[in-house]
């Protein structure tokens, strides 16, 4: 499929943020209080061999551990998430704007389960490469689904062997904030058409204005590192995307991000602490 959008790729536009959230997964894998291993991510920074990132590694370490912080909360809720929703008998797995997102590598999935992972062509191309260079061995059956999720995302996801008459567990984790209205929109539409009953999806959602998620300190030092976060955030105006899945039948359940913060023992300073107050984690799950 071509796509009219412009295309990013690990080390430029919104890719680059994928790249970001990988180092913040590298150093959380290194810290003695760790919530998650992710014994790929170092390898996939050092691939990507961005001046940017080794910028931001030696000039703001304290941030990015501040960063790594919050990250590693968010990688172990969906963690435990999809293990939770593997366990409850979902079959298939998709996770939307994969990045250099290793789950498909590194969680103990049931034998023969599917996990597909959407992201833009460039980004799930390098990662693949690195990853075979690493020797890594998927715990899944794996699938790579290159395409936009603003153009017609389902067909791909259909063509990749999706079946929509089985049970799957959704994951939106560091997606919804760059995606346009319509666009987001359109995602839960096609997701609640695709999901079968005992199916199941996990939103990371930002509350409030979208201009608040971006303070002067953390868009600063974001364009250092080469990311322009208040050009890559849309500020279009949209619904609550737990009121448009309970608007369509979904059961939904909403977590603030400090109690889960709190309930993994970790204290969040500066940013990540103001991660934690705007955030929720939404689950949302279809009966029937
Ligand atoms: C902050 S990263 C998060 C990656 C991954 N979910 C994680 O947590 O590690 C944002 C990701 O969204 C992807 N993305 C943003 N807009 C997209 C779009 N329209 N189509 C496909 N991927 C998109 C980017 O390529 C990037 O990989």
């Amino acid at each position: 499929m071509t796509s009219t959008h412009e295309q990013w790729d690990i080390v430029s536009g919104v890719g680059m943020t994928a790249l970001a959230v990988a180092a913040a997964r590298a150093i959380e894998s290194h810290r003695d209080d760790r919530l998650i291993n992710d014994p790929y991510a170092e390898g996939l920074v050092a691939a990507a061999r961005s001046p940017a990132l080794a910028e931001m590694e030696n000039s703001s370490a304290e941030m990015l551990e501040t960063m790594s912080g919050y990250l590693g909360v968010r990688t172990r809720f969906f963690d435990e998430y999809f293990l939770r929703a593997a366990a409850g008998g979902v079959q298939q797995a998709v996770i939307l704007a994969s990045g250099l997102d290793t789950r498909a590598f590194r969680l103990n999935w049931p034998e023969g389960l599917r996990v597909f992972e959407i992201d833009q062509p460039k980004v799930l191309q390098f990662k693949d490469e690195t990853l075979d260079r690493i020797g890594a061995q998927p715990g899944s059956d794996r699938r790579v689904v290159p395409v936009d999720l603003r153009d017609d995302w389902a067909s791909a996801l259909d063509t990749a062997g999706f079946d929509a008459s089985l049970p799957t567990a959704w994951l939106a984790e560091g997606l919804l904030p760059y995606l346009p209205a319509e666009a987001e929109a359109q995602l839960l539409a096609t997701i609640d058409r695709f999901s079968a009953p005992g199916s199941r999806i996990s939103i990371e959602h930002m509350t409030g204005p979208r201009e608040e998620y971006v303070s002067d300190e953390l868009r600063n030092l974001a364009l250092e590192w080469g990311m322009d976060l208040q050009a890559l955030f849309s500020t279009d105006e949209r619904p609550d995307p737990g009121e448009v899945l309970a608007g369509r039948g979904w059961n939904v359940r909403r977590e603030p991000t400090n109690e889960i913060t709190a309930g993994y023992g970790r204290a969040l300073p500066g940013l990540g602490e103001r991660f934690a107050e705007l955030g929720c984690m939404i689950t949302a799950f279809r009966e029937k």
